[in-house]
């Protein structure tokens, strides 16, 4: 049986991490996968994460199962972080999902359950793994325009224009803040022509949410989410925790689904709980546990929230030092647009034949379609990346 198998594609940011670590060079510089690093290099267990999981140690005195949908102490205050005062609980369901990458194939399925002829729309680009998980699943897809690379900015009249021809049922997959792979994301005006081509069209949004707070801050970053949940009446958000609580092993994700009518909310919620059942049972809850301690108490709260702050504080301080060493390097704005985008990522705009030169020359390992993560670099770094990138042309 086993003859039968094909080796499959390997993913081309896990590659990037395993080339990473076997290269000996001591001064290079990973700018990979997007986990974030502080100034020392360090992906840090944040403070009040250490503090939960030290109550969660103490007080918890059994590892019975939870529930299908996981702890429900768990969807309410993280629902309650992303949707704000937008959250309809009669209209909600939502189940804890293993990470952010869980939520999406949960979303995915739910969808193929639902409507098995939809049409899956992504943004050109996407985090790879978008396509590679609707390959699996034998789902249709379909892409709209989303970035310039000469403009290095969206390119919004594509986007819109792609996205007249989706049809009603079909599901547009939005990344809620922080564009990943390219950190360029819509206006407040432009998200408000999103919706309203949604609406026309009776498309149903799913939000990719993966980096709330490393943008414009906690709520700015969901504004968007919540504003599609306001105005359409169907929705689903895929939501991860491994990047603003930094606990990326643990795999704390969440799949929402807003139904159109509270009548629907429950065939809905136990849809959630069957697709768990079906692929894994219960969903992991030690990362879960950590977030929702975290959230229902207020100082562990305010403190998660302030070191999250200096975490987004520092990615945009490197944005903006690198956009600097560019003008100065290259005696041109063009560079500009890196201190204008937001989360952890930029795409540089550098063939693959530069990325390739930076690597060897510098030891700088960036996605090959020049893809940066931002957390990647310090003060120290950020002129080496900028030298390497005079120095290849880009
Ligand atoms: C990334 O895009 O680098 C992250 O989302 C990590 C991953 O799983 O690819």
């Amino acid at each position: 049986m086993l003859e039968h198998l094909k080796p499959q594609p390997p993913d081309k940011i896990l590659q990037l991490m395993q080339a990473f670590r076997d290269d000996p060079r001591e001064n290079k510089i990973d700018l990979g996968v997007g986990v974030y690093r502080n100034a020392e290099g360090i992906t840090p267990v944040m403070r009040a994460v250490k503090a939960a999981e030290k109550r969660i140690w103490e007080t918890q005195d059994t590892k019975a199962y939870t529930g299908l949908a996981g702890d429900p102490a768990y969807s309410e205050t993280l629902s309650r972080l992303i949707l704000g005062d937008a959250r309809d609980e009669a209209r909600l369901a939502a189940a804890a999902m293993p990470g952010g990458t869980g939520a999406i194939h949960q979303a995915f399925e739910l969808v193929r359950m639902a409507n098995p002829g939809a049409t899956v729309w992504l943004s050109a680009p996407t985090w790879p793994n978008h396509p590679s998980i609707l390959r699996h699943l034998g789902m249709q897809m379909a892409e709209y325009r989303y970035f310039d690379n000469t403009a290095r900015d969206i390119d919004f009249a594509g986007m819109i224009e792609d996205l007249e021809q989706v049809r009603a049922g079909d599901v547009v997959l939005l990344h809620g803040c922080c564009h990943n792979p390219t950190g360029a994301n819509p206006t407040a005006a432009q998200w408000d022509e999103i919706a309203a081509l949604l609406e026309r069209n009776g498309a149903i949004p799913l939000i990719d949410i993966a980096y709330q707070g490393f943008g414009d801050g906690l709520e700015e970053d969901a504004s968007a989410t919540r504003m599609l949940a306001r105005r359409l009446p169907e929705m689903l958000i895929a939501a991860s925790c491994s990047k603003n609580f930094g606990i990326y092993r643990e795999r704390a994700g969440l799949l929402m689904a807003i139904a159109p009518k509270a009548d629907m909310q429950s065939v809905t919620q136990g849809m959630l709980n069957h697709l768990n059942r079906q692929n894994y049972s219960f969903p992991p809850d030690h990362g879960a546990r950590i977030v929702s301690t975290i959230l229902g108490d207020e100082n562990l709260a305010d403190d998660w929230k302030q070191e999250l702050e200096e975490m987004r504080l520092g990615m945009l301080g490197i944005r903006r030092q690198l956009a600097d060493e560019l003008r100065q390097r290259t005696n041109s704005d063009r560079f500009d647009f890196i201190a204008r985008h937001r989360g952890m990522f930029s795409r540089l705009g550098a063939t693959p034949e530069q990325v390739e030169k930076m690597r060897e020359s510098h030891g700088i390992y960036m996605v090959a379609d020049s893809r940066i993560n931002i957390a990647g670099l310090n003060a120290q770094t950020v002129p080496i990346l900028a030298e390497a990138m005079v120095e290849a042309g880009v």
